[in-house]
This record gives C-alpha cells, sequence and structure tokens, in this order.
C-alpha cells in the first residue's frame, strides 16, 4: 500500500514535472526589440549536440554566427536529432534588406531572409530568445516576421577621455548584436587622447594617446598635459590598425558596421601638441582647431583620412565638427587670407568651406561625411549626412534640405543620470531615467511629412568623461540602451512602455548570463500630485523602477511600516498633505522613504505678471508655470522649472484680497551646469495694486560651493496678512541660471 502510493506520487511529480518544464520556456513575445508579428506556438524546440545545421553558402555567416554562439553552451547528446536551417528569399518574398522570418518547430528551426544581414538579425532573435530561457536546452515554438523601423541603430563610444581596451570593445558589440543595433559609432580621437595608430604620423599616438592624469576631470583641472608612454604618471592607450581591422570585421561577423570618428577641425589638442605646425599658433598647447589657412592641415588629413579608409570599410566616416573654437581663425593671417580669397563671410563659412573640401576627398574615395550638426552652420556640403545632437533643429533644417539625419539629441545621451544624482556615482548632469528614453520619438514633431524618410535612425551616445572604467560604461548603457533599441527597430504604433516593463523582465537573466554590470531598477518611490482644478484636489500617484512593487505609505508624517496603507491605485488628497512611501523589497525590508508634501495651495490658478522675462531657453509651462500646481521634479528639464539667467520679478494677483498666512517659492542648484540659489528672496503686499508694504527678505543659506544637487524652499511667514498683490523679487546673484517651479501660498 505504501508502495503504490509512493509510486503513484513519484508518476504524478514526474507528470506534473514535464508540465512545469513546458510552462517555463520564456514566450517569443517577450523578446526586445518588439518583432512586427509574433505567433506563439505550442511545444518546443530542444537543441542537442547533435541538432544538425544546414546553410546556403550565400548565407554561411550567419550560420556561422549561431554557430559561436551555441558553442557557448553545452548542450546535451540525443539520437533525437533537431535541425536548424537557413534559407534565401527570393526578393520576391518581401521581407526586406534587414528583414527576416524565424519559424520555430519542435523538430527544425527555419531562419529565412533575403539578404545576409536579414539572416544574422534572426540569428540574434533565436540566441537572444536561448538566452532567456531558465533552462537554455528548449526555446518555445512559434513564427517571428519582423523588418526594422530605421534603418540606422547606433551605439556610440567615447574611447578618448577613457580608453577601453579591445575586449570590452567587443562585449560592448556582443551586446549590441543581441538588441540588433547594425551601427557602432567609435569617437576614436578628441582633446584628451588619440586612439588609432596611423603609420604617416607616429606621434599621434607616441604623445597624443596619453595623458597626464587617470582621471579625467584632473586632467581637465590642470594644465592638460600629454606624456609619455610609459612614465610612470601616464594614462592612455591607442589600437593599433591591427586592432581595429580586427574589431571591423568582428562587429560585420554580427552585422555591424563600424563608423570611426576622427575629429575636426576643432576637439583637436591632442594633434596639435604632436604636430603643433598645425595649429595657428603653430605652437602646442595653444587652441584646440587645426588652422584651415594652411594647406599642411589638408594634407595631413587626407594622409590620416586614407589610413582611416584603408581600415573601416564604412560609407560613413565620421570627421566630428562639434563645439569649434574659432577664435584663433580670427586672429590668424592665414585663416583671414583664405577667407578673402574664397570670399566668405565669416568663421561659419570657413568652418564650412573646410568641411566641403573634406567632404570632396571622402567622396572621391565613395565614402560620405557624417558629422554633428554643427556641419550645418555656414551652409552644408552637397552630400553629408547630420549627426543632429543639440534638440532637432538640426535635424529639420538638414531633413528640409533632403539630407539624411541620425537622431542624437539629450535623450540618447546616455551619460546623464538614471536616477536620483544623490544615489548615483558622480555622472556629468542631466536626468535620463529609461522611461524617457523609451518614450523618444525619433521623427520631430516639426518635421513635414514627405521630410521624414530623411530621417534615418537614432544612436545611444556614451560619452566618458566620467565612465572611467568598462564596468561604469555598462552601468549608464544598461538597460537604457534596450529601450533605444526598440525605438531604433520597433513601429510605433508597437511600443508600449508598460508592455516593454513587462518584457525587460526577462533581459536581466541575459545580462547576467554575461557578466553586465548593469544599473538595477531603483527603489526610490517618486511621489507625483497631479491637480484637479474641478474638484480642487491633488491626485497622487506613486512610481518606481520596480516591477509591480508593494508600496506602502502614509499621510500623517509617520514613517511606513509593513501594516502601512498598502498603495493600490491613485487617490485624492485636498489642502496641505504630507505623503511618505516606501517600497517593500525582497524578504520584507523596506526601501528608503519617500516623502512629498502635496499642497492644493491659494495660489493654484492665480494670475502671475512677469516684470522680468524668463530665459527662452527654460519656458517651462510659460505664463502658467508658477500657479498650476505641479512641481518641478528632480531635473530642470522636465518643463515645469522655469529657467531665469536674469532676476526674477512677479506680482501675482490673488483675485481679491485674501488672508495670507505664508508663502514658499522653490529654486534648486546644480553647480556644475551653472544652477545656483538666488543670492535672497523678497516679498511685498498690496491691497490695491498701487501702495506695497516695505519688501520682507530671506537670504540664501547654501553655499554656492556645493556641487550636490540641492533643492530649498524660500519661506515667508505672513502672519494672516490681508492682501491681495504679491511682488516677488529674486536676485541672480551668481549670474548663473535660477529655476523655480512654483509659488506655493496658503
Ligand atoms: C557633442 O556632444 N559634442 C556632439
Amino acid at each position: 500500500m505504501y508502495k503504490i502510493k509512493l509510486f503513484f506520487s513519484s508518476l504524478l511529480l514526474l507528470l506534473l514535472g514535464s508540465v512545469l518544464q513546458a510552462q517555463t520556456t520564456t514566450g517569443l513575445n517577450e523578446l526586445i526589440p518588439k518583432p512586427i508579428s509574433v505567433q506563439e506556438n505550442k511545444g518546443v524546440f530542444t537543441f542537442y549536440k547533435n541538432t544538425a545545421l544546414s546553410f546556403p553558402a550565400a548565407l554561411s555567416s550567419a550560420a556561422g554566427l549561431l554557430k559561436s554562439q551555441l558553442s557557448n553552451f553545452e548542450f546535451s547528446s540525443s539520437k533525437n536529432k533537431t535541425r536548424i536551417q537557413y534559407v534565401l528569399l527570393k526578393a520576391s518574398e518581401v521581407v526586406g534588406k534587414e528583414g527576416y522570418k524565424l519559424s520555430i518547430q519542435p523538430n527544425q528551426i527555419i531562419i529565412a531572409a533575403q539578404t545576409v544581414q536579414g539572416a544574422i538579425l534572426g540569428t540574434s532573435s533565436l540566441v537572444q530568445l536561448q538566452m532567456i530561457q531558465q533552462n537554455q536546452q528548449q526555446i518555445p515554438c512559434g513564427i517571428i516576421l519582423d523588418s526594422p523601423r530605421f534603418a540606422y541603430r547606433g551605439m556610440h563610444l567615447d574611447v578618448s577621455r577613457n580608453f577601453f581596451p579591445l575586449s570590452f570593445i567587443k562585449k560592448y558589440i556582443d551586446l549590441m548584436s543581441l538588441y540588433k543595433f547594425n551601427t557602432f559609432h567609435w569617437h576614436l580621437t578628441d582633446g584628451p587622447g588619440w586612439r588609432l595608430e596611423i603609420k604617416k604620423y607616429p606621434k599621434l599616438t607616441q604623445m597624443g594617446a596619453f595623458r597626464a592624469f587617470n582621471s579625467w576631470k584632473s586632467w581637465w583641472d590642470s594644465e592638460r598635459l600629454y606624456t609619455a608612454q610609459g612614465d610612470a604618471g601616464s594614462y592612455g592607450g591607442f589600437y593599433t590598425q591591427v586592432q581595429a581591422k580586427e574589431i571591423v570585421k568582428y562587429a560585420a561577423s554580427k552585422g555591424i558596421t563600424v563608423i570611426p570618428e576622427i575629429e575636426m577641425p576643432g576637439h583637436t589638442e591632442e594633434v596639435l601638441a604632436a604636430y603643433p605646425e598645425l595649429a595657428c599658433s603653430g605652437k602646442p598647447y595653444q587652441g584646440g582647431a587645426f588652422c584651415v589657412g594652411n594647406e599642411k592641415t589638408f594634407e595631413f588629413l587626407e594622409n590620416v583620412l586614407t589610413e582611416v579608409m584603408d581600415i573601416f570599410p564604412s560609407t560613413f566616416i565620421h570627421i566630428g565638427g562639434d563645439e569649434v573654437g574659432k577664435a584663433d581663425w580670427k586672429k590668424c593671417p592665414k585663416c583671414q587670407a583664405l577667407k578673402n580669397k574664397a570670399s566668405l563671410k565669416d568663421e561659419n563659412e570657413l568652418q564650412s568651406y573646410f568641411v566641403k573640401r573634406i567632404e570632396k576627398f571622402l567622396n572621391q574615395h565613395q565614402r560620405n561625411l557624417l558629422g554633428w550638426d554643427e556641419i550645418i552652420e555656414g551652409g552644408l556640403s552637397p552630400n553629408a549626412t547630420v549627426m543632429s545632437w543639440r534638440g532637432d533643429k538640426g535635424a529639420i533644417t538638414a531633413a528640409t534640405q533632403k539630407h539624411e539625419v541620425v537622431m542624437t539629441p539629450g535623450v540618447t545621451y546616455f551619460d546623464a543620470y538614471q536616477s536620483n544624482p544623490e544615489t548615483q556615482p558622480l555622472a556629468i548632469g542631466g536626468y535620463l531615467p529609461i522611461k524617457r528614453v523609451y518614450n523618444f520619438e525619433p521623427i520631430p514633431a516639426g518635421l513635414n511629412k514627405e521630410s521624414e524618410k530623411y530621417i534615418i535612425g537614432t544612436q545611444g551616445n556614451l560619452w566618458s568623461e566620467y565612465l572611467p572604467t568598462t564596468y561604469q560604461v555598462e552601468y549608464m548603457a544598461y538597460p537604457r540602451a534596450i529601450a533605444l533599441a526598440e525605438v531604433a527597430w520597433t513601429q510605433k504604433d508597437k511600443k508600449n512602455y508598460d508592455d516593454f516593463t513587462d518584457r525587460l523582465q526577462h533581459q536581466y537573466l541575459l545580462l547576467q548570463r554575461l557578466h553586465v554590470n548593469y544599473y538595477r531598477p531603483s527603489t526610490f518611490v517618486e511621489i507625483v500630485a497631479t491637480p484637479d482644478y474641478t474638484i480642487q484636489k491633488n491626485l497622487i500617484q506613486f512610481n518606481t523602477e520596480m516591477y509591480h512593487p508593494e508600496i506602502r505609505y502614509t499621510l500623517d508624517g509617520s514613517e511606513p511600516n509593513l501594516l502601512s496603507s498598502k498603495y493600490e491605485q491613485p487617490f485624492l488628497v485636498e489642502g496641505t498633505t504630507n505623503i511618505k512611501a516606501r517600497v517593500v523589497t525582497e524578504r520584507n525590508t523596506l526601501s528608503a522613504v519617500a516623502q512629498f508634501t502635496a499642497n492644493y495651495h491659494k495660489a493654484i490658478g492665480k494670475k502671475v505678471t512677469y516684470n522680468t522675462r524668463w530665459s527662452e531657453s527654460y519656458p517651462a509651462q510659460k505664463l502658467a508655470t508658477l500657479t498650476n500646481g505641479i512641481v518641478g521634479s528632480i531635473t530642470y528639464g522636465d518643463g515645469q522649472w522655469l529657467g531665469y539667467t536674469n532676476n526674477l520679478d512677479i506680482t501675482l494677483d490673488m483675485d481679491s484680497v485674501t488672508m495670507l498666512h505664508n508663502l514658499g517659492l522653490r529654486f534648486m542648484q546644480q553647480t556644475g551646469p551653472g544652477v545656483y540659489m538666488p543670492g535672497f528672496v523678497s516679498v511685498s503686499l498690496s491691497q490695491d495694486g498701487d501702495f506695497y508694504s516695505e519688501p520682507i527678505r530671506v537670504m540664501n543659506d547654501i553655499s554656492t560651493k556645493d556641487s550636490k544637487l540641492i533643492f530649498k524652499s524660500f519661506d515667508f511667514d505672513l502672519k494672516g496678512q490681508p492682501a491681495r498683490y504679491i511682488r516677488i523679487k529674486a536676485f541672480n546673484e551668481q549670474r548663473g541660471f535660477l529655476f523655480v517651479d512654483e509659488v506655493i501660498v496658503n
């Protein structure tokens, strides 16, 4: 009896086990970027050691990629042979140049494409699907039909501010390929270091590739000296031509084109230190731009580009062109002589002359010029492609002139903070959580329909000022790059942030398997109050990056604990409410407390007269900003912080004489980008708008040297005085930016 029971329960366990196993595969719908169409079918395909692989010669490199990917795993042997087959489609079986069809059945997988690139991208889907399975020997069945939205899907890496070894460049490319990026923009040269061997000019790497501090910031804040390789204090490195060619080949095997960037005519301090005869002054350590009036500059650059083109077969060669300091050109007799001879109006046209000559040279070698959007200034050269980084103005100008554009505005700058800066390693500034990256739409809103086709794609940029290690590069790039991958690949109508978040949960397994030091989702609770002007209450919503978090909160100022109210859905509060919330994390521990005072205050909706004008760069919600009841978040770029470069001077009209108890005006300080507290804030009151009371002042007590992100409310006790008009001034003592989000009156 006992034995029989044991037998049956074992049988039950076995059955249950196989059911569970079938259920634990992660479906085709979890892939990122999301394909055009997915059909999930019953059953699984099993990889074995003896799984057969067949392919037409034209697709052999895609099959080779699959073989090398799968060789990372030890599959079990079995007589139960399965097969994987590559099929070359005819052009009439339309899937597009980068499209593919992936069909997974229990006994066979078919990857069909018109091109080897399509087959490689289909392989990427297959490999990703396998890597997000707990049991990597099995993947679920189904059919995918897919092709990209944009032809250019890039990731950039600055190896000048900090240098990264070849092994890491390969890892960076491995990750890119899993998310269907097809372009690696390698920022190889810049003031902090030249990183590519050029045989004709050995001093570029002998001198220009090493500097006096390993920390970019220490170097930047010093004399910015270049040093010799081998000196005890030297930091730097470069890639030999053999190594660079190895990267080109490696990337190509994964469907990725490498575009080299050789900066010119600015960002070239390291070149001018090694070859000072190319500077306007003829001396090293003076100026950062090539002398355009010197023919030797063109001879040098053409020789360099000849070697660069020999290494990199990419159609595009990126020539930088950004942030050129033109002061030296204005004083330089050679540059001025050229300007006059070529009838150029100003230094912008001088830069344009320079870019046009370089473009002509590249075009003669069947290459196309790619440059940052400054190359528009002074007139775009005939065939140039523009990388629009300063918002979308450059993109609109270039696209309407029928030039192709790659979109890399601020939301693609992964050197910005991805969470509250107080909790993060030092970064350059800004605030770019993954959700903002995901919601980026590369087609500029102001672009006319006919020009949309000139927007060829987008790219994530990793500037390395504050990326001293490969660990930090991974941390800043992932998972934000995964969000951008979907922006670049997936059709707009198929994108959905909540659905993306669901799918992202499966990618962590893959990232962990590849030992990627990705940024972990923050437990920080963002408390958002949205005023409802009709019922005069605030709707409170909690956001976090945690997946389906348990959030506990209080409304009475006490610390939330495991027994506090559980957040189920947004709720309303009235008047002034002190809200505290935290996330319950693993094993019932609690995250740090987030605190926010929601205030449906008396000035909401009241009219403000602006006696001084805000900065046109930060208009926030313009006239409505300071009394719309919405406070700013941790970043001044969120559209709720009104920016001033002069003094702030406003008059608030309460509509009728009102008893006033207190008034608060909040500012932020972030000295990096030049944002400071005002020296003081003053308030005076009036009943009739003519006679104002003596202003009362609240002085700033935050040090202007404190480089942390700081918020401070300048608070006034108005003691119940009756008034209709309130005149408020804030003194811009540092002549930097003042940022203010709301005038709160109770
Ligand atoms: C750039 O960020 N200077 C292109």
